[in-house]
């Protein structure tokens, strides 16, 4: 076993995506230097896909989506090196006129709370409106207004249109904050974290919703969760990010029938079954280290039950892809070829009895 760190693979275009992330790195500038939240993402969306973007909080999921809009929450963040290709048209390379044409018009973000991204002295009707006049968007800005709020299953369109922010419940918040995000009929929508605020119901509302506007739409989703059956409910492939890196990428599928990363595989672990008898409170030990605090060699090795001293926490292990169809930068493990690490959490579980 070589312990020389895989080199990045060769950037390679995704023929048919209409997202392509390519070894994006994302820095943070400190008084003590540059610090690196994200290192060596690549993830794709095709047309009419939903992908997931999975991991505990901290991981750099938000850095990731920001980085494809360009809008960092802090003018200290930037990207570091990598390719953003939108519709085959590179991102990153864009002046930031030429990038606020192509946000909100080619692709749009909805996020965890609409709230903050509503004004509360507008009537929503008309916010959704600014985004249609912002963009140019023809001229009979009302129907299409009203043509979105139908779209978004809000019955009485009319009545809806003309009611603050606050009159309205989480749930029908988050469905304008979507109409807004899609008024210009953009290709690829990111979606950060838009049900965690909202209760079990109106969530499934929510994600059942972006389940129709993407097969009706082709839309392609990327959905940014760090809960799994969120994803379980909406995404075709999903890929999973631990302290800034992807370490899997898999067809939903497989991920759940099947997932190699020991990360992945405690995931999975922590989610609860409420029809099982016994409540399995597993969960992964330790937390998701700060940026600037990664551990040496493998970044989970701290919590991982797989871990091998010596190989996993050495410089600059082997992690060993999984493999050409599952893209660059997917298993960030040297064990992931190893029987053995196809059920890493083999222990028993705590359970404790429902009363
Ligand atoms: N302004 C900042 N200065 C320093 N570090 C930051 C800043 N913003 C984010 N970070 C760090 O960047 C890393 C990635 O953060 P990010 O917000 O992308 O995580 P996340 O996966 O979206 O988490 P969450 O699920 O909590 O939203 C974290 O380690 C975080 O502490
Ligand atoms: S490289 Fe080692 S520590 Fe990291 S996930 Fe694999 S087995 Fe665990
Ligand atoms: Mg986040």
């Amino acid at each position: 076993m070589t312990h020389a760190m895989t080199q990045p693979t060769p950037a390679t275009v995704a023929p048919d995506a209409l997202l392509d992330v390519r070894h994006l790195c994302v820095d943070i500038r400190t008084p003590g230097g540059a610090l690196r939240v994200v290192r060596d993402v690549c993830l794709t969306v095709a047309r009419g896909e939903a992908v997931g973007l999975v991991g505990e909080s901290g991981s750099g999921k938000s850095m990731t989506a920001f980085s494809v809009m360009n809008l960092f929450p802090s003018p200290l963040a930037h990207v570091a090196a990598g390719e953003i290709h939108l519709e085959g048209q590179r991102l990153n390379l864009l002046s930031a006129e030429a990038m606020r044409a192509v946000r909100g018009a080619r692709m749009g973000m909805v996020f965890q709370d609409p709230t903050s991204y509503l004004d509360p002295l507008m009537p929503v009707g008309r916010q959704i409106a600014e985004t249609l006049q912002a963009h140019r968007f023809g001229d009979d800005h009302q129907a299409r207004v009203l043509e979105l709020l139908d779209l978004m299953e809000l019955p009485h369109a009319a009545q809806v249109a003309r009611k603050y922010p606050h009159e309205l419940s989480g749930g029908m918040r988050q469905r304008i904050l979507i109409a807004c995000a899609l008024a210009m009929r953009p290709a690829l929508l990111i979606a950060d974290e838009p049900t965690t605020a909202l209760d079990v119901t109106v969530q499934s509302g929510i994600l059942k919703l972006l389940s129709r506007l993407r097969r009706e739409l082709d839309l392609g989703l990327l959905l940014i969760t760090h809960d799994l059956a969120v994803v379980a409910e909406t995404c075709q492939r999903v890929y999973v990010m631990y302290a800034g890196e992807i370490v899997e990428h898999q067809h939903a599928l497989d991920l759940f029938a099947a997932p190699r990363h020991p990360y992945t595989q405690g995931l999975l672990r922590s989610i609860l079954h409420p029809r099982s008898r016994a409540l399995d409170l597993f969960s992964i030990p330790g937390g998701v280290p700060i940026a600037g605090h990664w551990p040496s060699g493998c970044r989970f090795h701290p919590r991982c039950p797989m871990a091998q001293p010596g190989i996993c926490d050495a410089d600059a292990p082997a992690l060993v892809p999984v493999g050409a169809a599952h893209g660059p930068g997917a298993d960030r493990c040297l064990r992931a070829d190893d029987p053995q690490a196809r059920d890493a959490w083999s222990q028993p579980a705590c359970t404790v009895a429902l009363p």
